[in-house]
Parts: structure tokens; C-alpha cells; sequence
């Protein structure tokens, strides 16, 4: 198997990390490997966040619903999708362009994370485990304040980064849902509600699995829980702010 292939099936998150610094040659490395990523019409409609005081990394696992490896991870990645650096080049070339608007935000956080997925593949290569924070969604306010962000940056997510322990070398990776039931032809297809337990019978592949009892619990802890519910708070603020500046200025 090539090695690029081999690294993206085996590659798992990794929340764990040993005690020891990313040399800055290798997070030069894996910042170039961001920046050669696909961008459209290579604007680079993000900007990226290089975490590295300490007492900023605890606050933010704290805003990230609470998740203490945030805090003791060597390098702290934030990506920015950011409709606000063009715009400026606009205005500092004396033209009046128009404000950002939907389509911008979604291109620009298209840019973002295909970058964070560049970093996420260039560290793997370096023996670096990463793990993608989703919550840094969450308070939008303190977040906005702790990173002097404005309406048209959106912190879209968040990479921690580091040598994963032994333990986490060892961790089984998570199965993923057989094709099927992801990958559609020509259109989609909703699936039948027979196939969703199904579904998850197979990814399980163990007889005892008790589907509802595992989707009960699942949505307990995650699609109901409160960490989901302010994430969903939080986005709306960023989405509303964005689209109102839009339609202020
Ligand atoms: C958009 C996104 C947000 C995520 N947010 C978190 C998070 O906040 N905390 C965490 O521990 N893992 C987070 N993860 C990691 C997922 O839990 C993980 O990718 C998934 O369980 C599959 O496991 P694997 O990456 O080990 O294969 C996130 C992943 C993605 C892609």
C-alpha cells in the first residue's frame, strides 16, 4: 500500500499526547503543507490561530465544554474563516465592493478545513496525533473577546497537536459505516428506516448490539446534551452577525 493511503486509513484522533514540544522546523513544515492546500480561487479565505500562551490554551478548554487535553496539548491550531482580509484589500485599493454575504462564508470555511485537513495529514506523516475540536463553536462571546475576532472571522475549528502516548498508539480506531448506506448514485436517497438499524448493526458487528438502546443514549449524551445545545446557540450568533454586517453596511 503507498504510504499517503495507508496513513489516511489508519489515521485516528489522539487526545493524549506526551510531554514533549513540536519542534518548530516540523510546525513550519505542516503550516506549508496548510498553505499548498486547494483554495478558492486561491484566496485563502482563512487565517489561522497559533496557540501558544499557555494561559489562552486553558481558557479555551474551558470554552470548548470542558475538555482538559485541550490545555496540555503541545500545539493548539484555531482556523479562522475569514471574509474580513479581502475586504479590507478591497477598501485599501479605494474600491467599494460589496459585503461578504452567504456564499462567502461558506467558501471561506471550505478553505479553512480542507487546510486543517492538510495539517491534520502533514503531521500524521511527522509522527504527530491530532484531534479536531468542534466546540470551539461554543461561546461565541468569550471567544470573540479572548481571540479579537469581528462579524466576518468565524472560528470554525480547532486542531490540537502533539506525540500521542503509547496508549493512544494502541487505542482501536473507531469503525466507520459500510458504503452503502454514504455513498449514493446520481442522487440521493433517503434511507429506509429499516437500514438505520441496520446500519449501525454492521458498523457494531457485535449480535448482542441493542440499537435503541445505543442511539438512546447517544442522543442523551450528545445531540441533546448541553454542550450541543450551546454549540447550536453559539453558531446562530456567528451566522446572524455575519449576515446582518452584510446587510448593514
Ligand atoms: C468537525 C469535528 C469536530 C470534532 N470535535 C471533537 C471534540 O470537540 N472533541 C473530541 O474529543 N473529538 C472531536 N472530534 C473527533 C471525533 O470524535 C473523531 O474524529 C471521531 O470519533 C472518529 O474517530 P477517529 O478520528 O479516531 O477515527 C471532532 C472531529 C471532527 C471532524
Amino acid at each position: 500500500m503507498n504510504p499517503i493511503y495507508e496513513s489516511l486509513l489508519s489515521r485516528k484522533s489522539v487526545r493524549v499526547f506526551e510531554k514533549r514540544a513540536v519542534p518548530d522546523s516540523i510546525k513550519k513544515a505542516i503550516l506549508d503543507a496548510a498553505f499548498q492546500a486547494p483554495t478558492a480561487g486561491n484566496q485563502m479565505l482563512y487565517s489561522i490561530i497559533d496557540v501558544t500562551e499557555e494561559s489562552l490554551k486553558k481558557k479555551l478548554s474551558v470554552t470548548c465544554d470542558n475538555q482538559g487535553f485541550i490545555a496540555d496539548a503541545p500545539l493548539v491550531l484555531i482556523f479562522l474563516a475569514d471574509s474580513r482580509r479581502w475586504l479590507d484589500a478591497y477598501e485599501e485599493a479605494g474600491l467599494t465592493a460589496r459585503k461578504p454575504g452567504a456564499g462567502d462564508l461558506l467558501l471561506s470555511i471550505q478553505d479553512a478545513v480542507i487546510a486543517a485537513q492538510n495539517v491534520v495529514v502533514a503531521a500524521e506523516s511527522f509522527g504527530l496525533g491530532s484531534c479536531y475540536i468542534g466546540d470551539i463553536l461554543e461561546n461565541v462571546e468569550e471567544v470573540r473577546k479572548l481571540l479579537h475576532l469581528d462579524a466576518y472571522v468565524v472560528p470554525i475549528t480547532m486542531l490540537v497537536l502533539g506525540y500521542p502516548t503509547e496508549q493512544q498508539k494502541k487505542r482501536k480506531k473507531p469503525e466507520r459505516f459500510a458504503k452503502a448506506y454514504i455513498v449514493h448514485e446520481n442522487r440521493y436517497r433517503r434511507l429506509e428506516p429499516f437500514e438505520h438499524r441496520e446500519m449501525f448493526e454492521k458498523r457494531a458487528g457485535q449480535p448482542d448490539f441493542d440499537f435503541d438502546d445505543y442511539m438512546r443514549k447517544f442522543c442523551e449524551r450528545k445531540y441533546m446534551s448541553g454542550f450541543s445545545l450551546e454549540m447550536t446557540r453559539s453558531s446562530a450568533v456567528y451566522l446572524k452577525a455575519f449576515l446582518d454586517k452584510s446587510e448593514d453596511e
